[in-house]
């Protein structure tokens, strides 16, 4: 049996965020530089795209540039804007085909010129499409969101639009780039690292984590799929005993 239809569509997580980790180490194996590393990673990052969109994940959300990875040296920076630039410009049409809606969190007012109109543009063309939304993380930093979610709640608390008292873990979502999206449900991480390099902290409260060695280049469909069994092969519990849910299941089946 293949591994896709081991896979229960009914109980998919519903936002799957994923940190693309490992281009520099494929490419060192191979001698190459690490640039080669970021454009084999396109192959995966469409790959994982299309598998989400088989399996009724409702949102998708890829690590492509972090803030701190403006500190990597200029070149390495300039292939990683040109590549994000020429894939854009080459998925749109499978974008829309498929009907993925594209949208970015992130401060995107840092990408250059180039790079932040494709973006927008391709934003505005898919922005009708409902079947995934996929969310592209570009110059994010998870604390960076929270300290711009803070200043914008504390000005409408000097502007008396608020009340400090009013605060609550909805106001503070509210604020946030992903005011509109559920919580991640499912989150991936490739390379063999296990660190979470500021992603999305608020957001994986509740998240389960999965670590593969798979290098970033190298990630394809089954292995997304293997890792969304996973996830199928689990308890939530948030914060509940085992018992608490198993009460709750027999009562939603009576
Ligand atoms: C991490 O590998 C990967 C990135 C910083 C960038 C991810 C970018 C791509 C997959 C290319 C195209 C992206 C899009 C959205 C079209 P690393 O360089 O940190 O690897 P290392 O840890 O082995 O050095």
């Amino acid at each position: 049996m293949d591994i896709k239809s081991k896979i229960n569509t009914k109980n998919t997580p519903k936002h799957v965020a994923v940190i693309m980790d490992g281009n520099g180490r494929w490419a060192k194996k191979k001698g190459m530089a690490r640039v080669f590393g970021h454009k084999n990673g396109v192959k995966a990052v469409r790959e994982t795209i299309e598998a989400a969109a088989e399996i009724n994940i409702k949102v998708l959300t890829l690590y492509a540039f972090s803030t701190e990875n403006w500190n990597r040296p200029k070149k390495e920076i300039d292939v990683l804007m040109s590549l994000l630039v020429t894939s854009l410009k080459d998925e749109l049409k499978r974008l829309q085909k498929n009907n993925i809606k594209l949208e970015c969190i992130g401060n995107i007012d840092n990408l250059p010129k180039k790079a932040h109109k494709e973006l927008l543009e391709v934003v505005e063309k898919t922005k009708d499409n409902t079947h995934l939304t996929l969310i592209l993380a570009l110059s994010y930093g998870s604390r960076e969101e929270i300290v711009n979610a803070i200043k914008k709640i504390s000005k409408k608390v000097v502007n008396k639009e608020l009340l400090t008292e009013e605060i609550d873990e909805k106001i503070i979502n509210n604020h946030l780039y992903t005011f509109t999206l559920p919580d991640v449900d499912f989150l991936i991480r490739t390379s063999g690292e296990q660190r979470i390099s500021n992603f999305l902290l608020w957001q994986i409260a509740y998240a389960e984590l999965y670590f593969t060695n798979t290098l970033w280049p190298d990630f394809r469909k089954e292995h997304f799929f293997e890792a969304i069994l996973d996830y199928q092969n689990r308890e939530r519990r948030f914060g509940k005993t085992s018992e608490q849910l198993q009460d709750r299941n027999e009562q939603t089946e009576k």
